[in-house]
């Protein structure tokens, strides 16, 4: 479930390398949001942040990893995660997730956002949006005070609980997709330990501050269940259900937590839920 592998440990001066790579994550999220219009094409996406890497002079984490052909992931309506940039152009109300990891000096920083595309938005469209950013929030919260990985599972699931119980998606819980989980993140994007969005009985490993941890829940309108398109990236849920997706890379440290893909840190979102953030530096 969790796996038992060695986890990389950062020390601050690391922390601070991988906060150079989340800022222009950041940098790069904030121009590919603005771009995000009707007409665009996921293609022109894609350009807006490879022009952020340049400006930076940093690295794509995703250009060439196992062959992927950007260095963003721009899922559309019911594609989850890992879709192409192509000649798509958006429409007004698709939902859209945008997905992308820079390198600074050989250190990672991934992150995510959905938003639905201005014009006609559907209000359960932008309840899944909302609800799969404040599971990502809740998850990270969670592990400013726990001991055990596990929390960020079991935080995602309270979240889509409650949206249940306010009777959020006309009634239907929202699936959590399980078929992709968040990681570790420092030297390589991906490393263990694989974070889960959903309860198990296996409380996960210790946490320990030096731990670098990708927080990324998936939430869907219907079933949880995926496949993979014949692109061999595009991940669709199998109902046709449509997906959103949120992540930040999180830093936990000797003195709290700090979000290294967030400007502020973290700190607006995390107040809002009692945790107070610790940046370094
Ligand atoms: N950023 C994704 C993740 O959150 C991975 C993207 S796969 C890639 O883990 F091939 F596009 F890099
Ligand atoms: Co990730």
């Amino acid at each position: 479930m969790f796996g038992r592998e060695r986890i990389e440990l950062k020390s601050p001066e690391q922390m601070l390398l991988m906060r150079r790579a989340g800022l222009v994550v950041a940098d790069a999220h904030a121009a590919v949001r603005a771009a995000v219009a009707v007409g665009v094409t996921t293609a022109e996406l894609d350009a807006v942040a490879a022009g952020v890497l340049a400006e930076a002079g940093a690295g794509s984490s995703f250009l060439g990893y196992h062959d992927y052909p950007a260095v963003l992931c721009v899922s559309v309506n019911d594609e989850v995660v890992h879709g192409i940039p192509g000649e798509r152009e958006l429409a007004a109300g698709d939902v859209v997730s945008v997905d992308f990891g820079a390198v600074v000096d050989g250190w990672h920083g991934d992150a995510a956002f959905s938003m639905v595309v201005p014009g006609a938005v559907d209000d359960g469209d932008d309840a899944l949006v909302a609800t799969t950013q404040a599971a990502m929030w809740a998850g990270i919260a969670a592990l400013a005070t726990a001991d055990r990985l596990g929390v960020v599972g079991e935080a995602v699931e309270d979240v889509v609980d409650a949206a249940h119980e306010a009777g959020l998606n006309a009634g239907v819980r929202y699936g959590i997709v399980e078929d992709y989980v968040g990681h570790g993140i420092g030297t390589q994007m991906h490393q263990p330990p694989d974070v889960l969005n959903y309860r198990t009985r296996d409380r996960g490993p210790r946490l320990r501050p030096g731990m670098c941890l990708a927080v990324e829940p998936m939430l869907v309108r219907g079933e949880q269940e995926s496949d993979v398109l014949e692109d061999d990236w595009t991940v669709v849920t199998r109902d046709g259900s449509r997906a959103a997706h949120w992540e930040h890379t999180v830093a936990l440290h000797e003195g709290g937590i700090w979000v290294l893909t967030s400007p502020d840190g973290g700190a607006e979102a995390l107040a809002a839920l009692g945790v107070q953030v610790a940046p370094l530096g």
